[in-house]
Parts: C-alpha cells; structure tokens; sequence
C-alpha cells in the first residue's frame, strides 16, 4: 500500500519527468496584495503568472501547496472534506493544452497509480450563453474510453466573481462497493480527485469575459481523497494522515462520538497549520478565522464532558502536523497559544453564564436576544447555544 510521502513523490516525479519545475510548496498565507485571507487553492501563488507575467521557471509548473476552506466547514467530518487540505498541482503557462493535460492525468492514475478503469468518470464543460461546450476535452475523454458527463455550472472554475476562470474537466473515483452506478452529478459516491481547469479567461465585473492572450492549464489532485482511495480507506480519517489521532484522541476524550472525532482531529490539526505559518488568534480576519476553529473544537468537546481540556492533548500530535507540513515553529509555543485562548474561552463562558441568568432572557431566545448578546456582549450564537445547551434552555 503506498504511503501518502510516496503518492506525493510518485506525482511530482510523473510532472518533473514531463519537464515540469518543482516549485517551492507555499505557506497559507497568501503575498501580500492578494485580497484573500487564505490560499485556497494550488494555482493561488501563480495568479500574476496565469495572467500572463513570465515564470522564472518557465513554462511547466508543478507543486504540492496546503490550502484552506472556511467554505466547507459545514462538511467538515464527512468522509472527503477537511479545513486545511493539500493539493497537488501541474501548471502549462500558455504551454500545452488541454488534451495533453488530461491524457496525462489519466495515465498517472490509470497504470501510475493502478486506479481500475471501471472505477474512473469524468465531466466536461457542456455550455453556457456565454462559452461554447468544450468540445475538445469531450472527445480526449471519449478517445481514451472514459465515460464522460457534461455539465454546466459544475464544471466552470472560478476563483470569486471577477478574475481568472474557465471551462474545467473533473476527474472522479467510484467509491461505493460494487459496480459503479450512475454519473457523477447524480451520485456522491463519485468523489472528485483531480480538476483540469482551461484557464483561458478574465471576468470583470461586469460579467463580460476577456480572454487571455495566453491560455494556461492549471490543475488540482486534492491530495487526502487520493490517499483514502488508493489507501482503500471509506475516508481521509482513516489514512495513514491521520492515524495518529484517531490512535490517540479515542482514549483520551472517551466517548467522542465518531462524527465529533473527526471534527476535533481536523480543527486541531488546522489550528496547528495556521499558527504554524505564523497566524496567531485575533478578533478579526485570519486570526478569527483560527480562533473560531479552536473554540468550535472546545465547544464539541465540552457539550459531551465539561471538564475536557486542551492541556490533555498528547504533544505528538502537534509534532506530526508540524512534521508533515514541514513547518520550523517550535511546538510548544503552537501549546502554549492553544491553552492561552482556551483560558479565554473558559473566561468567555463565565462571564456568558452571568449575562444569561439575567431574567431579561426568557426560556427561548429571540433573534433580538442574539443581536444584543453579539453586538453589546460580544457573546458569539455558537456560544450562546452551547450556554443553552448547558443550562438546558
Ligand atoms: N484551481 C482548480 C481548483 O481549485 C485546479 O487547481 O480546483
């Protein structure tokens, strides 16, 4: 069974033998003049590139780049999603196209990877008002034999609103048992691996698209679904990734139930990225964001057991992350950040508990109630749910 170091050397090998360069794997934090908090996807550090800025290394990229989604933190602790993910990545920089692109995807997965073909969907662009269905990637898949499904909003990538984007094609792994049934949009046991994006125009803001005077490809392989589906594992949690918490957290929080499991080991191992490149917790922006995952993770350990507490959790865990993403800031002080915001949170309660014995709240609490607890307390909904869980309200 290969490991997920050798899935990752094993892809960034098939790229560099194809004359692609291997770029540095970037830090969360995207250059500065870039409007989002986070790197969100592989392709963020190469935006001035895609847009047509020569690449010192020239023109065939490839990279392994952690990534963070505040979007999907709903989903976080099913089977494929994750708060701080990795992705790795190929890049032609008005190089080849996109038949070349796809065919090698498909030869890395198909004998590199020794993926069974019966196991392989994809989907393509089929067209909009503004763009016509991509023909091209269509008929590579149909030449290569892999059945093919064409959407329309599915298979459009954009990075916001405005800026870089294009037709894409997504590639899926068949994970339920059995013989594969139905497509992709209709059945989620089709889970994506890899996005081929025909990166080939600029929106503005007035909706019309440019296009760029030099087309790119620009793809994603989310690293941890590709290690559960070769690892033949039902989910990233029970890859050799994380098998250290799932070794070590069920004995010291008993009782976690599987889903808040999950939840806990993703929370935590994100936290210790994001302080790893150098963000510490703050009212606002990127440190918000890491606090929100550290008191998320208190409250779903404290609604089971109220006397849990960060200072139990076993210091490996916080070296295997560090590890992983082979990040140099020493692990005490990532401990030392953990239990000083869980000393406020425990400060937040307390003071959060005073306020809602006020007999001004009622039995139920009105949208009203919220408002005023948020803008004049600065008591957080999450909070003041967990508050009322506690006091049975
Ligand atoms: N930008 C594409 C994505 O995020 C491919 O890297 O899916």
């Amino acid at each position: 069974m290969l490991t997920t170091d050798q899935i990752v050397r094993t892809f960034l090998e098939f790229f560099r033998e194809r004359g692609h360069e291997l770029m540095p794997g970037g830090s969360l934090i995207p250059s500065p003049g870039d409007p989002v908090l986070f790197t969100t996807s592989g392709m963020h550090p190469l935006t001035p590139y895609l847009r047509g800025q020569p690449h010192p290394s020239g023109r065939r990229l490839t990279n392994r780049q952690r990534c963070l989604r505040t979007t999907d933190l709903d989903e976080v602790g099913d089977d494929t999603h994750l708060t701080v993910f990795e992705m790795l990545g190929s890049w032609s920089l008005g190089d080849y196209g996109g038949p070349q692109s796809l065919q090698w995807g498909y030869e890395l997965l198909r004998p590199g990877f020794g993926i069974d073909p019966g196991r392989i969907h994809v989907t393509v662009f089929g067209g909009d008002e503004q763009v016509e269905p991509d023909h091209e990637s269509q008929r590579t898949w149909e030449q290569l034999g892999v059945p093919v499904e064409p959407t329309t909003h599915d298979n459009w990538w954009s990075n916001g609103p405005t800026g870089l984007c294009g037709p894409d094609s997504e590639i899926f792994v068949w994970t339920g048992p059995g013989i594969p049934q139905g497509t992709p949009t209709f059945d989620d046991r089709w889970v994506e691996v890899w996005n081929h994006v025909m990166m080939r125009y600029v929106r503005h803001p007035d909706g019309s698209l440019e296009s760029l005077p030099r087309p790119n490809i620009d793809t994603g392989l989310g690293l941890e679904r590709l290690v559960s589906i070769l690892q033949n594992k039902r989910s990233v949690y029970e890859t050799d990734l994380f098998q250290p918490w799932l070794t070590l957290l069920p004995p010291l929080w008993e009782s976690l139930d599987e889903p808040s499991l999950r939840l806990v080991s993703d929370h935590l191992r994100s936290s210790t990225v994001i302080l790893g490149d150098g963000v510490t917790p703050s009212p606002n922006g990127r440190g918000y964001v890491l606090r929100r995952l550290i008191r998320r993770t208190l409250t779903t350990l404290r609604q089971q057991d109220p006397t849990r507490s960060l200072s139990d959790l076993p210091p490996e865990l916080i070296d295997h992350t560090l590890d992983h993403f082979q990040q140099s800031i020493d692990p005490v002080d990532v401990r030392t950040v953990l239990l000083d915001e869980e000393r406020k949170f425990d400060l937040l309660l307390e003071r959060g508990r005073k306020i809602l014995s006020n007999k001004r709240f009622g039995e139920t609490l009105s949208e009203h109630d919220y408002r005023y607890l948020h803008d004049t307390h600065g008591l957080p909904r999450e909070l003041i749910v967990f508050l009322g869980s506690e006091s049975g309200r």
